[in-house]
């Protein structure tokens, strides 16, 4: 399948999504987001494929939505097209996603990075919400999943003044699980998605669902959602495989099912 505004390809069990506009640093208009849509469900749906790593060509990741796309719009456009509907058919996807960000993660970009459930960064990426200096604010869920992560503080901070924030500050406020050379991002990253690509695949269904819930409801309600995802990888195959591997003293082998 081609694609205008991201290119996909396929690594043994990992499927790879790069955004593709790099004469506008990757500035993500509405085809891009129904392009990684289309790839991301497309991947979910081959079961070869056990993880997804989101990378951006060119020297950014991404350096927002398309102002460009965006700066006639009225707030009545956004309504009747359901602006925001591909991204949250983002939130709905169950396989791990990894991302892998050099250069600007700015606004919408910044939102997409935070969509993703590991974060690996260049030392050259900067971070940030700079939609308040054009007047706006982040609107597909900058604002809630930043606080959530960072706390109320830095989240207020960083949104009321649009600064850039620099890789180690990312990585010290918990927004990226690790610092890489920007030579090494991607190999390093698709290194340790092809790790978490070997691991027993609902077992990280379940977790991601699990982990996802967390941030989203309080403790006992997640407590009893955890238990029931615990329950259920008791009637897989990979749990006594990994269960008996580990008895036996070898390798477990698991097959996803
Ligand atoms: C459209 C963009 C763009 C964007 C960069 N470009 N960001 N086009 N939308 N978000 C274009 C520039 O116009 C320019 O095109 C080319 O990319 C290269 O960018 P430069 O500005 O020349 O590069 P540089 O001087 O290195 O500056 C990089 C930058 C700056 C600091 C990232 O481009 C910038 O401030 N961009 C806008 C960042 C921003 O405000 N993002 C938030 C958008 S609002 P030409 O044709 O001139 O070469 C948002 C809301 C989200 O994200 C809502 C939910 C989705």
């Amino acid at each position: 399948k081609s694609y205008e505004a991201i290119e996909v390809s396929q690594h043994g069990k990992l499927g790879l999504i790069a955004l593709n506009r790099p004469k506008v640093l990757n500035a993500i208009n509405r085809p891009m987001v129904s392009e990684i849509l289309d790839a991301m469900e497309g991947f979910e749906a081959d079961s070869s494929i056990k993880a997804i790593v989101l990378s951006g060509n060119g020297r950014a990741f991404a350096a927002g939505a398309d102002i460009d796309e965006m700066a006639n719009d009225q707030a009545i456009d956004f309504e009747l097209r359901n602006q925001f509907k591909d991204w949250d058919r983002l939130a709905m996807i169950k396989k791990p996603i990894i991302g892998a960000v050099h250069g600007f993660a700015l606004g919408g970009g910044f939102e997409l990075a935070l969509c993703c459930d590991l974060l690996y960064a260049a030392d050259n990426a900067e971070f940030g919400f700079p939609e308040v200096n054009l007047g706006v604010m982040p609107g597909a869920g900058g604002t809630q999943r930043l606080t959530k992560l960072v706390g109320k503080t830095k989240a207020m901070e960083w949104l009321f003044t649009g600064k850039r924030i620099n890789a180690k500050e990312a990585f010290q406020h918990g927004i990226v699980n690790q610092l890489i050379s920007e030579e090494l991002l991607l190999e390093e990253t698709m290194k340790v998605a092809e790790q978490i690509a070997n691991q027993a695949p609902i077992a990280i269904r379940l977790i991601k669902e699990a982990v996802l819930k967390a941030v989203d409801t309080s403790l006992n309600e997640g407590m009893e959602f955890e238990r029931k995802n615990f329950y259920l990888l008791f009637s897989t195959e990979d749990q006594k495989e990994g269960m008996s591997a580990f008895i036996e003293k070898r390798k477990p082998q698991f097959k996803g099912k």
